[in-house]
């Protein structure tokens, strides 16, 4: 489907393609992956540590550029929004950043020991990822409109290339 808003305005859809591949990529590696091998456990804890930092990093930028204006702007107009105000307010990233860590505990482990430890990573990617992907289709559908009626179309601009900048991504 052709993107609803103009892409110099639209502030979600490439940072979040980035975050959908890194989704895509984390759900290939957990599928193949072998936790009784002991290195190949570990170079998958290093690369979900790595995702992982990365999604923090998108959620800071969403909330340090894109939420805070965006409750300024509704505030100032005397609108309310649960969903804005909500919006990353669970700690579902960090819980997921801890549970990679606690996954080095494992290593040195047998191998039955790091199995248990990957069929409760594997479940808590699966409810991350079923959370996440409606979360990115949430913010792209519901406060994308928001952002074209309370802010203007030059600050949407400026707001875009910020985003970009700070996700490093084009
Ligand atoms: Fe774009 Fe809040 O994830």
């Amino acid at each position: 489907m052709a993107p609803l808003w103009p892409e110099e305005v639209d502030v979600f859809t490439v940072p979040h393609s980035r975050m959908k591949k890194l989704v895509h990529k984390y759900s290939k590696m957990i599928l193949s992956a072998d936790f009784a091998n002991e290195t190949r456990f570990k170079t998958l804890l290093q690369n979900l540590h790595n995702v992982f930092l990365e999604f923090k990093a998108h959620e800071r930028i969403e909330n340090m550029l894109i939420m805070r204006k965006l409750r300024y702007k509704l505030r100032a107009a005397s609108v309310t929004s649960a969903a804005v105000c909500n919006c990353h307010s669970d700690n579902r990233l960090t819980d997921m950043l801890e549970l990679v860590s606690d996954g080095y505990k494992w290593t040195d482990k047998t191998d039955y020991e790091r199995q248990v430890f990957g069929v409760k990573l594997r479940e808590a990617l699966e409810d991350f990822t079923e959370n996440f992907i409606p979360h990115m289709e949430e913010e792209e559908e519901v406060f994308q409109p928001m952002l074209m009626e309370y802010f203007s179309y030059e600050e949407l601009k400026d707001l875009k290339a910020k985003v970009i900048y700070e996700h490093g991504v084009s």
